[in-house]
């Protein structure tokens, strides 16, 4: 009887060692697997995230809009984790790039930040734009202007015209939304083609206001964005901006935009602004700790819809209002505008004045 049970003992525990064996030998692919669920679940979680919070600065594909910094390169990629981690939880002092965690005033989990430093060294940036495609977030282009090819050909045909036609091509390209078509000015930034400008500034000045920008106004720096050739052939146009006029080169203008106010307009900014607005400005615009209400009457009946539609699509620089003529379309930008001044007639009469800069 002992015997047998002894017997039966160590048949068991036989048993049990072959299994758990063949177990322990099945566990490393098994957790493999495990771990490649974890890493795509990040990585799926970093990229609605990234949509939704990053590429307004950094582009659908990671390559950075205008001035802001590129994220798809190989350095980036290969940066330590820790490193990401903490530019992406405290930011960077003094720049746009705010911090994201909860911990530091922001609006991320610890856990969503990693799903981001994931994404980010994953490099799936393809996967990243195709998701911002499907969201309706994808960037057209800046706000820029095509030259006609006859006007660069009478450029081309001035002295230094090869370097005239690179620096209006740079113009035409990122600065015509501010500062008009023909370095006019606009409402937002002052004239670049007046005799007062090129009395008051050198050639040096005006290189050393592009590349660093002027602090505390949307005039950003464009030193990551641009080339030094490139600044320099802008600052020759700034010079020669007579001549261009003097032989007939005007670039088209850009054209205001008509509001459009159908209920199905408003109905689409509503649903843009809940996706993409209310984690800072809150459900229905009434404002959170991050950003102000929207849905107040002095707000309103203060600001035209060209104003606001300009502080949208520019963004206010120095807080973490993001410019958002990089990545929403012109009119996703006037139907946000369309359901924002739907709300006037029935917002509360203050402002709410929770919220402090970043
Ligand atoms: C309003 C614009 C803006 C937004 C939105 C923004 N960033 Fe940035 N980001 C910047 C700027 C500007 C820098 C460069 C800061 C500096 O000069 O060091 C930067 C730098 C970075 C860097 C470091 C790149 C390097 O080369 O060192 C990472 C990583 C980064 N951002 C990730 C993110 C992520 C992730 C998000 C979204 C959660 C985000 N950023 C949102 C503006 C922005
Ligand atoms: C988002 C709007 C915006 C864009 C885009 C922009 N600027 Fe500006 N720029 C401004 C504003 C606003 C000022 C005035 C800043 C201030 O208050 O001093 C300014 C000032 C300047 C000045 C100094 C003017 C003076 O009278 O002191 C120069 C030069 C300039 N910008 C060049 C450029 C060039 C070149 C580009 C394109 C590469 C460009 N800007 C793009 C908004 C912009
Ligand atoms: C990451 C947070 C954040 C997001 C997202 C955001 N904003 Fe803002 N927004 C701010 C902050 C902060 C301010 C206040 C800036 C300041 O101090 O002047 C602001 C200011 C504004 C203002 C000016 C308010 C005023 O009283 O002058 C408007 C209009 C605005 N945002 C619209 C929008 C719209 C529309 C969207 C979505 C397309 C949006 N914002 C998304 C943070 C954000």
């Amino acid at each position: 009887m002992s015997r047998q049970i002894s017997w039966l003992g160590t048949f068991g525990v036989l048993l049990i060692v072959t299994g758990f064996g063949l177990a322990m030998l099945r566990e490393p692919s098994r957790q493999i697997e495990a771990a490649e669920d974890i890493r795509s679940a990040a990585i799926a979680e970093g990229t609605d995230l990234y949509v939704k919070n990053c590429i307004t600065c950094h582009g659908a594909n990671g390559e950075g809009v205008a001035a802001y910094p590129v994220l798809n390169s190989e350095g980036v990629r290969s940066m330590d984790a820790d490193m990401l981690y903490h530019t992406i939880e405290r930011g960077r002092y003094n720049t746009a790039m705010t911090a994201y965690s909860v911990n530091e005033g922001g609006i991320l989990t610890q856990a969503q930040v990693s799903s981001l430093v994931t994404l980010i060294q994953s490099g799936t940036w393809a996967n990243v734009s195709a998701r911002a495609a499907e969201l309706n977030l994808m960037p057209p282009q800046m706000v820029s202007i095509e030259i006609p090819p006859e006007t660069l050909a009478v450029v081309q045909s001035l002295p230094s015209g090869d370097r005239l036609a690179n620096g209006l091509t740079v113009y035409a390209e990122n600065c015509t939304s501010c500062h008009g078509a023909n370095g006019e000015g606009t409402s937002i930034a002052p004239a670049l083609n007046s005799a007062e400008l090129r009395s008051r500034l050198t050639d040096n000045d005006v290189a050393r206001i592009i590349q660093q920008g002027v602090p505390a106004t949307v005039m950003s720096s464009w030193e990551r964005a641009l080339t030094t050739e490139q600044i320099t052939d802008v600052v020759i146009l700034i010079r020669c901006w007579d001549d261009l006029a003097a032989n007939g080169i005007q670039l088209p203008q850009l054209q205001p935009q008509a509001i459009d106010r159908s209920p199905e307009t408003i109905a689409a900014g509503h649903q843009m602004f809940n996706l993409v607005c209310s984690q800072c400005h809150g459900t229905d615009g009434y404002g959170t700790k991050l950003a102000p209400a929207l849905n107040n009457k002095t707000f309103l009946t203060q600001k035209s819809d060209e104003v606001i539609a300009n502080i949208i699509s520019l963004g206010v620089t120095g807080t973490s209002m993001p410019a958002w003529s990089g990545y929403l379309r012109d009119a996703d930008i006037y139907a946000i505008v369309a359901y924002l001044r739907s709300l006037e007639p029935t917002a509360p009469a203050v402002a709410n004045m929770t919220v402090g800069k970043p």
